[in-house]
């Protein structure tokens, strides 16, 4: 049973180092529910689209000189096929599945175009349409939106009250029919699932429940293309000692955590996940050793990590997998966003949105007291790498939050 517990209310930032992290076993696909072939079959599949490009991987050696880190990496998903975050590999990839299951059952795809009834016979009428739907903070409804355009089908999405209009408007951009609900992300989880069965929809979420759990584990092997790039871009004399990963359900995380797992093994870099302290679902669970709930309304700039619980795939990754949990204040995910905007000199200027910068946000969290920085085990010899998952999704809060526009920034940094 999902135990329901109350939000944080501290001002200052939490770190707990989790007890239970496995760094004696190899990957056990077994126990994790990501095999080696599907994560390969999955890395395949997203290379061969049309438009993929591996995503940058800055340095910044001036502020990891700064902070007393032997270097600083960034991964940057704000261009990621034109979606501005790295859900543009989970959800497009669970979605194309899902259709071609549907497809191979003899359902619609494109407009127009009949499919052979699945045993040769004449049709009397056309095949109803594929819908595809889920609820959102954003980036994963927009993927699913995008995915659902480019394969021809339909998609419904449901966004909890917290969601930009700025957001909104970017999934609507891309053909979906939007549904506001009035509640938070776990109403919204809900409200979708009560229609999709109402209306025979294909629900295409990240967030995986007892029953539920194919077609979140599909948006995570999408997610493990990270992994497979990060292997390439990397300098093998220099691997990455720490990982900071944001933490929402937990399906971003567990992904590269069972990537670095497979390549790295026991000796793979000390995983970091933070979180947003009205919704740390995943801090919580681990603690407790089992998924609990935290209630509210989630209510942060983080509006990527908006989520009360874990996913149930990705549970066993997060409990056995993160090293460190860091629970955040808004505050540091903002300062981390004007650092990233306005860079030391000779460093590159990143156009990073709340949740992107927020890992650089957990960072200088844990470098400002000596308690954390040990906690981390951060020094002079480590070797850090940060995600920017996500772009200025919301340009006009970008501006507030920043003092310019994410295109002055662009141009800043093109010098
Ligand atoms: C930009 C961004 N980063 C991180 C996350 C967290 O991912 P997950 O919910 O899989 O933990 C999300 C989730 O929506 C997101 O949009």
């Amino acid at each position: 049973m999902t135990v329901a517990i109350a939000p944080l209310d501290t001002g200052r930032p939490i770190t707990w180092r989790n007890p239970g992290v496995d760094r004696s076993s190899d990957y056990d696909a077994g126990r994790f529910g990501l095999t080696e072939a599907a994560m390969a079959q999955a890395q395949r599949t997203i290379a061969a689209w049309p438009g993929y490009q591996v995503t940058p991987l800055h340095r910044l050696d001036r502020l990891a000189k700064r902070l007393g880190l032997n270097s600083l990496l960034v991964k940057a998903e704000t261009d990621r096929l034109g979606l501005d975050s790295f859900k543009a590999l989970g959800a497009p990839y669970a979605v194309e599945q899902v259709v071609l299951g549907e497809a191979s059952r003899g359902r619609r795809m494109t407009p127009g175009i009949s499919v052979t009834a699945p045993h040769g016979g004449a049709r009397d009428a056309a095949p109803p349409r594929i819908t595809v739907t889920c609820a959102t903070d954003g980036n994963h409804g927009r993927a699913v939106a995008w995915a659902a355009q480019r394969l021809g089908v339909d998609a419904v999405i449901y966004v909890p009250r917290m969601v930009s209009k700025a957001r909104i408007t970017a999934i609507a951009r891309h053909g979906a029919q939007i549904v506001e609900v009035d509640g938070n992300y776990d109403e919204a989880v809900a409200c979708a699932q009560t229609d999709a069965d109402r209306f025979g929809r294909h629900v295409v979420s990240d967030f995986g429940y007892a029953g539920y759990e194919d077609v979140p584990r599909l948006c995570m092997l999408g997610y493990t293309m990270l992994v497979r790039e990060l292997v390439g871009q990397l300098d093998p004399a220099e691997p990455p000692t720490h990982i900071v990963i944001q933490g929402g359900c937990g399906a971003f995380a567990a992904a590269v955590i069972a990537g670095l797992w497979r390549e790295w093994g026991a000796s793979r870099p000390s995983v970091i996940v933070l979180e947003p302290i009205a919704a740390a679902g995943l801090y919580e669970s681990a603690r407790a050793g089992r998924p609990v709930f935290v209630s509210g309304d989630h209510d942060t700039v983080m509006g990527g990590l908006a989520c009360g619980t874990v996913s149930m795939p990705a549970w066993p990754l997060i409990r056995d997998g993160v090293d460190l949990f860091v629970v955040l204040p808004d505050r540091y995910a903002l300062e981390a966003m004007r650092v990233y905007a306005s860079p030391i000199e000779g460093d590159p200027a990143i156009v990073a949105g709340e949740t992107g910068a927020s890992g650089l946000g957990a960072l200088l969290a844990l470098l400002e007291n000596r308690e954390t920085r040990l906690a981390a085990n951060l020094d002079e010899h480590s070797h850090v790498l940060l995600f920017v998952c996500e772009g200025a999704t919301d340009p006009a809060a970008y501006r507030r939050h920043v003092g310019s526009s994410p295109d002055q920034i662009l141009r800043l940094s093109k010098g």
